[in-house]
């Protein structure tokens, strides 16, 4: 099969709490990207439920994907290939969109692609800012993911460092719930901060001069030994001084990356890549060492689909469709050997 800029991929997106489905064009051209979210199913349990998650995307995957299609306006048989979330993921999430994505692939008599849900993060960037030059570092920061990529190429990936406990937006999650802040905790977060002050206490930066991983289990720990040692301490000062000492590590490390490895810039990807401070702090480090900072909208860092057709897309060039009976698969490395989490 020839994969080109005319090659329209179908993208399928289940591995958590969003339902997403998304038409991309060679690559890179968004022509549709539906995203149902079910954070308000989750919320009153205070994190994702599986069961819960593989029963909601059961009921809106056709209805999303179907909405992909109309709003992309073109007719089904127009679609090339069918990319899908094979792991990392909830099983049972996962195994919903594979099946579906597989069906559809068969009956519309074209290929089915198995995508990385962490690769798919690394190409939110391209969708929005074609002219990225190689060698990128990338920083991708999720729930379930902390991690500095070195990007060579399409397809050529070198971890550099990760997180050895916790993902920043685990650390985001949990500090949120302990503060009672809200869910999902990131966005939270980010809010409170507005009205706090990030000096107010000084939470320790683990590991700010010790290689590439990060850690940010201890930090959560001090959050709670904080507010234990001073409970009428202000709620929003804590997240906004939680905030700078995840954000200060992150944007250390990433520049550490950048000049070990000669980068021409950094991509942000995952969901904590949402975050304001985050945002704001990269761009004016990346601005002072004179390289590009590559922020992907909020929509984009995001769980969304467009990501998946685009990496799908990538993988169809590059290694060809996968076969039918591929699994699904709930740790799945970026790089082969490498993950842990
Ligand atoms: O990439 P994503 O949507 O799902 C995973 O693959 O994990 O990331 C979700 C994570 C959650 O931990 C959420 O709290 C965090 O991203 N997040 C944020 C923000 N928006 C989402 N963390 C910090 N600030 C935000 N604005
Ligand atoms: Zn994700």
């Amino acid at each position: 099969m020839i994969v080109n800029e005319n090659t329209l991929v179908l993208g399928i997106e289940t591995s958590c709490d969003e339902t997403a489905a998304a038409l991309v064009l060679g690559g890179d051209d968004v022509i549709s990207s539906v995203v149902s979210s079910q954070i308000d199913l989750h919320a009153e349990y205070g994190g994702v439920v599986p069961e819960v998650a593989s029963r909601a995307h059961l009921e809106s995957l056709n209805p999303v994907v179907a909405r992909a299609i109309v709003e992309g306006g073109i007719d089904e048989s127009r679609i090339d290939a069918v990319a899908c979330t094979v792991g990392p993921g909830l099983i049972g999430a996962l195994l919903v969109g594979v099946s579906a994505a597989k069906a559809l692939a068969l009956a519309w008599d074209v290929p089915f692609v198995g995508v990385n849900h962490l690769e798919a993060h690394l190409y939110a960037s391209f969708l929005e800012n074609r002219t990225l030059q190689f060698p990128l570092v990338v920083l991708l920061v999720s729930g379930g993911h902390t991690m500095l990529v070195e990007m060579r190429d399409h397809g050529d990936y070198h971890l550099l460092g990760r997180t050895i406990d916790d993902a920043a937006g685990e650390a985001f999650d949990k500090v949120a719930r302990y503060l009672d802040l809200g869910y999902p905790g990131g966005p939270a977060i980010d809010r409170a901060s507005e009205a706090g002050d990030p000096d107010a206490i000084r939470f320790p930066r683990a590991m700010m001069d010790d290689g590439l991983d990060f850690s940010f289990s201890g930090l959560k720990t001090s959050v709670v030994n904080h507010v234990r040692r001073d409970p009428d301490v202000s709620s929003v000062d804590v997240a906004a001084s939680f905030q700078q000492a995840v954000v200060d590590v992150l944007v250390h490390k990433a520049m550490r990356a950048v000049r070990e490895v000669g980068a021409t810039g950094i991509v942000l990807g995952g969901g904590v890549a949402a975050n304001r401070l985050l945002r704001s702090e990269i761009s004016a480090a990346c601005d002072a060492a004179g390289i590009g900072a590559f922020l992907p909208s909020r929509a984009m860092c995001t769980d969304n689909a467009a990501m998946i057709a685009a990496a799908g897309w990538h993988r169809l060039r590059a290694v060809g469709a996968s076969p039918l009976d591929m699994g699904a698969f709930p740790t799945m490395p970026l790089i082969e050997g490498a993950g842990r989490r």
